[in-house]
């Protein structure tokens, strides 16, 4: 955190005066280590939380009014709007995010009474891919549940931020991303299954290893609208096979049973992103498999081909982004590598000795510049907990 609690007290303070309670809030953003585009197929999904994320300063108000302030955006000023006034706006900014939870609050039946002034800080790389909206409104969403004393379980916070970003941001994501950031557990991944909502936390030991982030710096504009395609035709897909198979989603069909029914998806491209979902699904549940009885390796051999059927069945990875993986595959120490998060650029996550970590670095910093003229940034991970009340 590059800006200290106390600091952002004191800029609560000065913007939205001392009278009564602030309480303070986090929420994190989220790596997926394994299990890419699978949550909105009905399939497993294997992320965790990170230590950066989001904080949330939050003051109840006696009246309608909303006032917004962000310390990343000191620019912007503190915005002001109100809760009969939550439709999405361009010039809204970063808070449609807020809003957009608010909005979905009232939507699924919960009652906000007045409004809030509430400042906001995060410290998730701008764009990195690594869930800084899902932390903003995973955090929104606690703030207002404990600012006005609603009973409401941290997997119902994650749905309504999921609502939030489907129905009022246009994106239609899964729920990957709220769900970490809500239900996190320090050293642990997660192993959800999106059918169903249950899950495990699978403690991530690795005594001789480190996860590695790198954000190639680069986030390619098609990023929502190619989102929403590849949702579409899989969709288109799943149709097509529901003729045959008795299924209510890509996540339930095994390796064997696509390939003998796959000849009935018309379109090839369809074709190219259903198996990509029917088989990175079987590779989460074998990768989570392998971490639980210490095959490391053959975890790192699954995200490496998690990657591969990401570049090249289901399309959402990039040159920059391929360059990373293919560079880091060459460089000795590194477990597996590959393509993190929704595509079209961000980051890559990274299993690497300990003792390579240094030089894998070192290298990759070089290499890519060298080969892209970008400067890429590197995260050695901590896995954090879950969005949580700071005081
Ligand atoms: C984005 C979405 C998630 C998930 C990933 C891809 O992060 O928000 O729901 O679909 O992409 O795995």
């Amino acid at each position: 955190m590059a800006v200290t609690l106390s600091e952002l007290k004191e800029t609560f303070a000065r913007l939205f005066g001392t009278e009564g309670t602030v309480h303070s809030y986090f929420a994190p953003g989220r790596v997926n280590l394994i299990g890419e585009h699978t949550d909105y197929n009905g399939g497993h999904v294997f992320p965790c939380a990170l230590t950066l994320g989001t904080y949330g300063l939050i003051r109840k108000r006696d009246d309608r009014q909303l006032r917004f302030y962000s310390a990343n955006f000191p620019k912007a000023g503190v915005i002001e709007t109100s809760l009969d006034d939550l439709v999405p706006a361009k010039s809204a900014g970063w808070t449609n995010y807020p809003k957009g939870v608010l909005w979905a609050f009232g939507q699924r039946g919960y009652q906000i009474p007045s409004g809030a002034d509430v400042l906001i800080y995060g410290d998730i790389p701008a764009g990195s891919g690594l869930s800084s909206s899902a932390s903003l409104e995973v955090l929104t969403g606690l703030m207002l549940r404990d600012t006005f004393g609603l009973d409401i379980s941290m997997t119902e916070l994650a749905l309504i931020g999921q609502f939030s970003e489907n129905n009022f941001n246009g994106m239609n994501c899964g729920i990957m991303d709220q769900f970490a950031s809500a239900m996190g557990k320090k050293d642990c991944a997660i192993f959800l299954d999106t059918s169903s909502l249950n899950y495990e936390y699978a403690p991530v030991n690795l005594p001789d290893a480190r996860i590695v982030i790198t954000n190639s710096k680069v986030k390619h504009s098609l990023v929502g609208s190619a989102y929403n395609d590849r949702r579409n035709e899989c969709e288109t897909a799943l149709k097509e096979l529901q003729t045959v198979c008795k299924i209510s989603s890509l996540g339930e069909l095994d390796e064997e049973t696509f390939e003998a029914n796959r000849s009935v998806i018309s379109d090839p491209v369809c074709q190219k992103r259903a198996k990509h979902a029917v088989y990175e699904n079987q590779r989460t549940i074998q990768a989570v498999r392998a971490l639980k009885e210490n095959r490391i390796d053959e975890f790192g051999r699954l995200m490496n081909a998690s990657h591969i059927s990401l570049r090249d069945d289901y399309e959402v990875s990039c040159e920059e982004i391929d360059i990373l993986v293919d560079l880091a595959w060459q460089i000795p120490g590194v477990i597996g590598s590959r393509i993190t998060g929704g595509g079209f650029g961000g980051c890559t996550v990274s299993i690497v000795q300990t003792d390579a970590v240094d030089t894998f670095v070192r290298t990759l910093d070089r290499q890519y510049t060298e080969k892209t003229g970008i400067k890429a940034e590197f995260y050695v991970v901590d896995i954090g907990a879950g969005a949580h009340a700071l005081d």
